[in-house]
């Protein structure tokens, strides 16, 4: 029998990290996406202009085609921008879930949402999924109010809690930030950069082969966690892209972001504990150089799709590796040999 190829539904195909997912998971699904004011071209993908706050127009997309999966990847997810449009905040990164994931919940289609360490206020670090979201700001509370509801409401669902996400954009006339950061040690321009916030730093591919592996393990109805296993401010970040990447990294000047104008520290922590996302899918995540070095080498590959599955499997050793030390720890000790 010919096994039915899945169809995901990216919603936001035209945002950073809905395009690198069609982008990575077109080699394994059927992928649709869309757009709302930037076309984008990602061969094999079908694209079409779509406004989320239209509810019918949502619906007869999902009844139309039958997602396996749906992935919301529309927001606004700047948190300065979040400050100044509060009301557009709630629209984008919250209405919109209200529309989609009723649909899903009818027509059978696991519902994939990206929220972010910036539910946490940052004062501690190392957060755990248990822990209670305690952001001060508009966007940290717009993405744990849709964690919540998701969770209330939604019976097929995975909502993955992101650390900072980078890499390169499909988007026609937006770089990100990590393109500004290779721009500017290409040309040996100055650029200043955050030195106070530290969070995990992960390729955004990694995302793909993770919803990958969750949907090939049937993981749903979970919040996990999804970030590198260390943390690094911005400023750190750049100089060690500068290193793995051979390049300059002496125009890069430490800075300060304003992340959120309540803070009574100067620094601030959202790193993300990763194990149970680890344990369920068998793999290790990588530190935020393993990252970079994996960012180094697909994109100086000629075939990059082709370079995921050896990746899947180190880490699949690395995973197996760590669970023998943690087995040898616990054995207990044999007991002392009995003189005749
Ligand atoms: N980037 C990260 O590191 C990160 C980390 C954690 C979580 N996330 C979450 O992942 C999601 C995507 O983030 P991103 O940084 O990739 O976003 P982004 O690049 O800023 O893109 C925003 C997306 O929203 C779409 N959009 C805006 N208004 C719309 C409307 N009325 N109807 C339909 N679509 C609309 C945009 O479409 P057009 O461009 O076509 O107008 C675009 O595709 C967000 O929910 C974000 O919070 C991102």
């Amino acid at each position: 029998m010919v096994k039915k190829i899945p169809t995901v539904l990216i919603l936001g195909v035209s945002s950073f990290v809905g395009s690198n997912l069609a982008e990575f998971l077109r080699h394994d699904f059927h992928v649709i996406g869309t757009y709302h004011d930037h076309p984008v071209r990602i061969p094999g993908v079908l694209t079409f202009a779509c406004d989320i706050l239209k509810k019918n127009v949502i619906k007869s997309i999902i009844l139309h085609f039958r997602p396996d999966i749906t992935i919301y990847a529309i927001g606004l997810s700047s948190i300065q921008d979040c400050r100044r449009h509060p009301h557009l905040a709630e629209t984008l990164n919250t209405g919109g879930v209200y529309n989609v994931s009723e649909f899903c919940d009818r027509y059978k289609s696991l519902f994939i949402y990206f929220s972010s360490a910036f539910v946490f206020h940052g004062d501690e670090g190392n957060y755990l999924e248990s822990d209670n979201p305690d952001s001060s700001t508009v966007f940290g509370h717009s993405k744990s109010s849709v964690e919540f509801y998701i969770q209330r409401t939604s019976i097929n669902y995975l909502i993955l809690r992101c650390g900072n996400l980078y890499g390169r954009s499909f988007h026609p006339c937006q770089l990100t930030k990590f393109e500004e950061l290779q721009n500017a040690c290409f040309n040996g321009q100055e650029l200043v950069v955050d030195n106070h916030v530290h969070i995990g730093h992960l390729d955004v591919f990694y995302l793909g082969m993770i919803i990958k592996l969750c949907w090939d393990n049937k993981i749903s109805n979970r919040l996990f966690h999804v970030s590198t296993t260390d943390q690094m401010t911005y400023y750190e970040f750049a100089k060690l892209y500068a290193e793995v990447f051979h390049q300059s990294g002496e125009h890069i000047r430490p800075g300060m972001w304003p992340v959120n104008s309540n803070v009574d520290s100067d620094n601030l922590y959202f790193r993300l504990d990763t194990a149970n996302l680890a344990g369920q899918i068998n793999i290790t995540l990588p530190t935020i150089k393993e990252s970079l070095q994996f960012t180094y080498e697909r994109w100086h590959l000629d075939a990059p799709d082709k370079f995921w599955p050896d990746y899947l499997e180190k880490a699949r050793k690395a995973a197996a590796a760590a669970q023998d030390n943690a087995n040898q720890e616990a054995k207990p000790e044999e007991p002392p040999p009995q003189n005749a």
